[in-house]
């Protein structure tokens, strides 16, 4: 069976052979070499403190996932061991904001480089949009001060090798926070997996189903841009495409893609400016009252006057320029392919996940909402044995808290020293790299209308001129 643990710079290079030959990307910055070099597995786990020492973190975006997540969630776990000793946003008013809910007294900031100055944190956490991850990762890794970004680790191949040159040369640490790889069923999944119940896997059909309310969410704000997203591809698909990664040990080498917007942006049959003020709300189906939710209107309606952030925006928008349908087949280092699909305005909300190989199968069909009734709390793995060796159901308790016990899992990983991680659910810069990889050469996919491989988004001009 291949092994489940990452590749090693031998396998890599066997792969994508041409990686090593040193081309660089775009910018002095060679995103194969970095990669080839950079350590399969991700940092080891928070080293201990002196006793009574808090882990000092500072946070730079301070919206609904930082306020929650990072903020509020991993205060109430883990306040005996971290502290939140600044906060970050351009938006000083949403920093008060973010500040107040968390319930801290922390300084805030307007100037990342200011806040590191005069914080010094063990750690930068980075929740800011997409696009603009990767200058606050360079900017800490450069101070010195380790980093734990949100996903996407960025949304392009130039910043990304930016990313993994910052950390190399500096000598610090990214940690991706791939909170879906913590949830009960991840976990499980990859138990079996490694335990090589089916054998080593040669095909994955994975599809994801977000529905109108929280697919719409996507095109309400900055997400429907490609210049802060990379599209959904990146901002969404890199939760999934990590997952893969990591439940088959390999890399991706070939990505083969399809993309529409059939629902939201132009499609619209009328529009507005946002749902608050929309002369049509009455009459639309995605009319959303933001201020129904007293956080919500804290950190966003009461924030607007400073930087116009609508977080309410029509998702008829005529400028938005991302994909709400997507498919897309994926080959791998292994030699597994994969079928992929995310659409975003179905009347359900979960996936469908399932591994085939030679001994069986392996599926999940997850169900967040739909409107019949399953048992809730809890996931069902079907394990089907080839040949006749029958077919059980695992249950798989949901855990506790966001992301079905992947939020807590990942922050008690995270902060907890000497935490075990038999599964290698900690992820590094790698993981984040190869995941958005394989998001950017599906949107690359569309645009040139043909298969791409990573190598090319690594080593552009050659490959190129080999496929193109
Ligand atoms: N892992 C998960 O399941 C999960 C869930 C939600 C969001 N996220 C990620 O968390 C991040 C934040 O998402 P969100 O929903 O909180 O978005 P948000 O828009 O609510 O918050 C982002 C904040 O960053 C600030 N900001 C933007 N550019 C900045 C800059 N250059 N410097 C400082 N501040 C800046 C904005 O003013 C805003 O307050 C995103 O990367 C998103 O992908 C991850």
């Amino acid at each position: 069976m291949t092994p489940l643990l990452p590749l090693t710079r031998r396998d890599f290079l066997g792969t994508s052979g041409r990686i090593a030959a040193g081309v660089a990307v775009g910018s002095a910055v060679d995103l194969g070499a970095l990669l080839a070099s950079a350590p399969a597995t991700a940092p080891a786990a928070a080293a201990p403190l002196a006793p009574g020492a808090k882990r000092r973190l500072a946070v730079v975006g301070t919206g609904i996932r930082a306020t929650r997540a990072w903020g509020q969630e991993l205060l109430k776990e883990q306040g005996e061991r971290v502290e939140i000793v600044g906060l970050c946003d351009v938006n000083a008013k949403r920093a008060a904001a973010s500040r107040q809910l968390i319930g801290i007294q922390a300084p805030t900031f307007t100037d990342l480089d200011a806040m590191l100055r005069a914080t010094r944190p063990d750690a930068l956490l980075v929740t800011t949009r997409d696009a603009t991850h990767d200058a606050q990762i360079v900017h800490a890794l450069r101070a010195g001060v380790d980093v734990v970004t949100e996903k996407p680790m960025t949304t392009d191949e130039v910043k990304c090798a930016a990313i993994l040159d910052a950390e190399r040369r500096s000598g610090r640490t990214v940690t991706v926070a791939f909170n879906y790889r913590y949830a009960p069923t991840a976990a499980r999944l990859k138990e079996l997996l490694a335990a090589g119940t089916i054998g080593e896997v040669t095909s994955v059909d994975f599809h994801w189903y977000l529905d109108n309310r929280h697919g719409a969410d996507y095109f309400r704000h900055w997400h429907a841009y490609r210049a802060n997203s990379g599209t959904l591809w990146v901002h969404k698909a890199t939760h999934h495409f990590d997952l893969v990664n990591w439940y088959l040990g390999a890399d991706p080498v070939e990505v083969s893609a399809m993309g529409a917007l059939r629902r939201y942006g132009r499609n619209g049959p009328f529009r507005g400016v946002n749902c608050r003020t929309c002369p049509h709300a009455a009459r639309c189906d995605y009319a959303w009252k933001m201020t129904d939710d007293p956080v919500l209107t804290k950190l966003y309606a009461e924030c607007e006057s400073v930087d116009g952030y609508l977080r309410d925006a029509c998702v008829f928008r005529e400028d938005i320029d991302v994909y709400d349908t997507m498919a897309a087949t994926v080959r791998y280092s292994t030699g597994a392919m994969m079928s992929y699909s995310v659409n975003a305005f179905m009347p359900i909300e979960g996936y469908h996940l399932a591994f085939n190989g030679p001994k069986g199968r392996i599926e999940v069909r997850m169900f967040e909402r739909q409107p019949w009734d399953v048992p809730r709390g809890v996931d069902e793995i079907r394990v089907t044995r080839a040949f006749g060796g029958g077919s059980e159901v695992i249950p798989v308790r949901w855990g506790e808290g966001g992301h079905y016990g992947g939020d807590l899992l990942l922050r008690r990983m995270l902060f907890e020293p000497g935490r075990p991680d038999p599964l290698g659910q900690r992820a590094g810069s790698r993981a984040g790299a190869m995941s958005l990889l394989t998001g950017v050469a599906a949107d690359r996919s569309i645009q040139r209308g043909r298969p791409v491989r990573i190598d090319e988004l690594l080593s552009p001009g050659r490959a190129g001129a080999r496929t193109g």
